[in-house]
């Protein structure tokens, strides 16, 4: 057996075995229609997918819906889709306020707030609403154990973790993240789903707070947070160091703000719990922007201003 795909399944090793019928995903559900919720509904929606977009109120599901039509507008107007794609993938799009409105899909998306006792209570409650017996739930988590969402439901097989990145048209990348009880049907459903019907560049990684990306990009995040209030340099300095002396596309403060600080900042306290290492602490600053209403790009301001 080659160890690197060797994996633990409720205490035993085992080898991917080739795929047996697996039924392709058509019918995406997804919680949360803030800026993940809705770039994975976009997502989903360009890839031919029915997707049916639900949020605590008809409102807020059809804000979501309008930032996917502005958004496929932009990218109709950049050339890189006609209007009869545009059409067509806002047409696979419907709006909902109530989770049984869920029932059949073969996949459902949650990216509500990163709270792991909304997260927790949603489980339960797609468990029971979801009807396909073989239908996933899976969570865009960024830091909350999967195991602990499975278990609030009667079908830990079928949970796992599934984790875009912002702005997630734009970003290439998913984490696929299987719990212990997470079965190898449901995983590689999953990464067929993602890799294929999404064209998404797919790593797996194990069911620890922050996975792969957020266990070493949150230090850094929170590392530049401390220096501001450190005074080392300028919020306009720190971010300038590493875009023009490390080539990242955005600096670190620039990248929390689109991130949003209350994110940043509950992901930190998800990994310090975990942990208990001094880096994934979020420094009082952040604390007191988070608690001030300074979120970043979307409460208009942050490290930086972006009311105009
Ligand atoms: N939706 C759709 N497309 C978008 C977009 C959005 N929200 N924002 C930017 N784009 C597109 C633009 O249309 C443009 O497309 P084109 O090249 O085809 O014309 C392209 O992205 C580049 O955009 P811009 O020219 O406007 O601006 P930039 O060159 O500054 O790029 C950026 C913007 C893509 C956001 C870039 O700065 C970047 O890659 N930043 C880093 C983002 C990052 O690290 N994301 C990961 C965050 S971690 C995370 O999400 C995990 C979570 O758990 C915390």
């Amino acid at each position: 057996m080659r160890r690197s795909y060797a994996r633990l399944r409720g205490g035993r090793w085992d080898r991917p075995r080739r795929e047996g019928h697996m039924t392709a995903v058509k019918h995406v559900g997804i919680v949360g229609a803030g800026q993940m919720g809705r770039g994975i509904a976009e997502v989903c929606a360009r890839a031919g997918l029915s997707v049916t977009l639900c949020d605590t109120t008809e409102a807020r599901a059809r804000a979501g819906l309008a930032g996917v039509a502005d958004s496929l507008l932009r990218a109709e107007k950049k050339g890189t889709l006609t209007c009869e794609e545009r059409a067509h993938a806002l047409a696979g799009i419907t709006v909902a306020a109530d989770l049984s409105r869920l029932a059949g899909a073969d996949l459902v998306v949650e990216a509500a707030v990163e709270d792991e006792r909304a997260k927790t209570e949603l489980f339960r409650r797609l468990d029971e609403v979801v009807a396909q017996p073989d239908a996933v739930l899976a969570s865009n988590t960024s830091s909350i154990p999967i195991a602990r969402l499975a278990a609030a439901t009667r079908r830990p097989q079928s949970v796992l973790g599934l984790h875009f990145f912002n702005p997630v048209p734009v970003m290439p990348l998913v984490e696929v993240i299987p719990s212990l009880h997470t079965s190898r049907a449901t995983e590689l459903r999953v990464r067929a789903f993602a890799g294929e019907a999404l064209g998404k560049r797919t790593i797996v990684a194990q069911d620890r707070a922050g996975f792969v990306v957020n266990s070493l990009l949150v230090p850094y995040l929170l590392a530049a947070a401390r220096m501001v209030a450190s005074g080392t340099a300028t919020a306009e300095d720190i971010d300038t160091g590493m875009t023009a002396g490390c080539a990242h596309p955005m600096g670190p403060l620039r990248l929390a703000d689109l991130i949003g600080l209350d994110t940043v900042t509950a992901i930190g306290d998800a990994l310090y719990e975990e942990y208990k290492e001094p880096l994934y602490a979020p420094p009082p600053l952040l604390r007191r922007m988070v608690e001030s209403g300074l979120l970043g790009r979307k409460s208009g301001r942050g490290f930086f201003n972006y009311a105009a």
